[in-house]
């Protein structure tokens, strides 16, 4: 039998245990379509072993049904907090309504969503997609003289980052009428979609394509290829405009095979960990926080190279 002495110190010691127990956060990520979305999956996952997070993490493969379907399990288990990033904009009122009456609070992270109802997510950490698509708009103005014929390579259909950088790029063309897209199809943020539908463009309009804007870097290192495969010069021949900035692309910038790419910052996992340990403590943080991105062309994607982290 127990002495009184030793059940006492083991009370004692009941604080110590339940304040060593880790924290455990459920993240919904969307898939692995591009070397962004394998950067942000690392930059989550070792970020959370550095700092002995228990992370579930769930892996959507392009489906929102199957991210909500995680959502709903990190619920049942009973996660200190979820971490989305919504693969679409619409749809997600239900399933936060649900985390919300759980008391677990979610974190939007990369991709924020369009609802009526803001106390239904704690914040959201990303970047300002509006903002890239106007700083590639007008880089390809200044760098163009204002003319030329554009197709562009849509990302995810109904995702924030296609939505946004679709409308600030065509926003910005209304200064520049001479700045025209002739076409515009979704390669799916895919390196092979990217490639198929610059297939299809160059098929259907030939040399009347002078420029193509991709939501990110790896269509527009997708679409290179399909253009050297048609005989022509990525970067020369027609000039290539992304976002992302992944290693892979600033190189290509570097070696004048594409001409400009905007970043999109994907190493979130430091950021989204101290929010969620200060909105546990109780503390305010911000409802939106943006990442601040730089664009890389000619002039700086060599001296950058060295120092880029994904
Ligand atoms: O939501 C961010 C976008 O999603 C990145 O630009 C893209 O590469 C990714 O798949």
């Amino acid at each position: 039998m127990k002495s009184l002495r030793t059940v006492f110190l083991a009370a004692l010691a009941l604080p110590l245990v339940l304040a060593a127990k880790p924290l455990r956060i459920g993240f919904a990520q969307t898939g692995a379509e591009s070397a962004w979305r394998t950067a942000n999956s690392e930059s989550m996952k070792s970020e959370a072993t550095k700092r002995g997070i228990e992370l579930k993490f769930s892996d959507a493969q392009g489906k929102q049904e199957n991210q909500i379907r995680a959502v709903r399990s990190f619920i049942t288990q009973g996660v200190d907090a979820i971490v989305i990033a919504p693969i679409v904009e619409t749809g997600w009122d239900p399933v936060l309504r649900e985390a919300k009456r759980a008391k677990i609070p979610v974190i939007l992270t990369d991709r924020n969503i369009a609802t009526a109802d803001e106390s239904l997510f704690a914040c959201f950490i990303g970047s300002d997609f509006y903002e890239e698509g106007r700083m590639a708009a007008d880089w390809l103005a200044k760098h163009t003289g204002g003319k030329g014929s554009i197709v562009e390579l849509q990302g995810t259909p109904g995702s924030a980052p296609a939505n946004e950088r679709r409308k600030a790029f065509a926003d910005a063309l209304k200064n520049y009428p001479d700045l025209k897209i002739i076409d515009s199809q979704s390669g799916n943020f895919e390196r092979s979609g990217g490639k198929q539908v610059m297939e299809a463009f160059l098929k259907k309009h030939g040399k009347a394509i002078q420029i193509v804007y991709a939501h990110n870097d790896d269509m527009a290192l997708g679409a290179a290829q399909a253009i050297e495969e048609a005989g022509l010069k990525p970067g020369k021949d027609i000039v290539i405009v992304s976002i992302d900035a992944i290693c892979e692309a600033v190189k290509a910038v570097a070696d004048g095979r594409l001409n400009c790419t905007v970043e999109c910052n994907p190493l979130f996992g430091p950021k989204v960990y101290d929010t969620v340990a200060k909105i546990l403590a109780g503390e305010s943080v911000p409802k939106k926080a943006f990442n601040k991105d730089e664009l890389f062309d000619a002039t700086n994607a060599a001296t950058a190279l060295p120092t880029r982290q994904y």
